[in-house]
């Protein structure tokens, strides 16, 4: 049966040499989400854990960040084509075809867990079981950072993404989702404009207690 991952995957695969080519800089023009990176791979570090998944992470460029940070990062993606993209680029780093609804990480086993713009196109409903499965995979103590189109709310929103439908979530929401999978939030940076729609380029960092 097809459903939305079934679009993605499709739209993703089709897309991977542009996309590589706009976003393969490692954040260089986008300081706030480098920095922001930077600190959870600090305070992951810090847990003594360094295993870390970036998860839906495209052509790896922001798992080789990781790498470069300390982190003992590994890539995973439902688009193969991205994952074949990025085994290409980043040769010395893992990367496998994966879901983020059915991680094929152990319980318990992760210091961080990056999902950058990655539960975008995961419709509203299905969000609380994705962020459930990624604090499954945290160790006590361990990391989430995850960014989105931010708003200012009241409901998530629909839109027309240049790659495939995505939503875009009022930040509150978001955050009541986090507390709600059981996470403690340690930090926010909103900033604008994350597109020329005006979203606010939104990244909340969480904790796992
Ligand atoms: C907007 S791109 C972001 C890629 C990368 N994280 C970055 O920041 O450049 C979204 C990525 O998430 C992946 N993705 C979307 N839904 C996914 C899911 N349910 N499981 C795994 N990957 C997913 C897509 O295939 C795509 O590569």
């Amino acid at each position: 049966m097809s459903d939305h991952r079934d679009e993605t995957r499709v739209a993703y695969d089709g897309v991977v040499d542009l996309y590589a080519s706009l976003f393969a800089d490692r954040l260089e023009t986008q300081p706030f989400a480098r920095h922001m990176i930077g600190a959870f791979a600090e305070l992951v570090r810090g847990t003594g854990n360094p295993r870390t998944a970036d998860v839906g992470c495209g052509p790896g460029h922001l798992t080789a960040m990781l790498d470069e940070l300390g982190l003992d990062a590994f890539g995973l993606d439902l688009s193969s084509a991205m994952v074949d993209h990025a085994r290409r680029a980043h040769p010395a780093l893992r990367f496998d075809v994966a879901r983020m609804e059915n991680l094929p990480v152990e319980d318990g086993s992760l210091g961080g867990v990056l999902a950058h713009y990655s539960m975008i196109h995961t419709p509203p409903g299905e969000l609380p079981a994705l962020l459930a499965e990624q604090v499954r995979v945290l160790a006590p103590g361990g990391l989430l950072l995850v960014s989105f189109f931010g708003t200012e709310g009241p409901e998530p929103v629909r839109f027309d993404h240049k790659v495939t439908p995505a939503y875009s979530w009022p930040v509150e929401r978001f955050v009541e989702l986090l507390t709600g999978a059981g996470l403690g939030t340690v930090a926010r940076l909103l900033h604008d404009p994350a597109s020329e729609r005006g979203f606010l380029d939104t990244h909340v960092l969480a904790r796992r207690p």
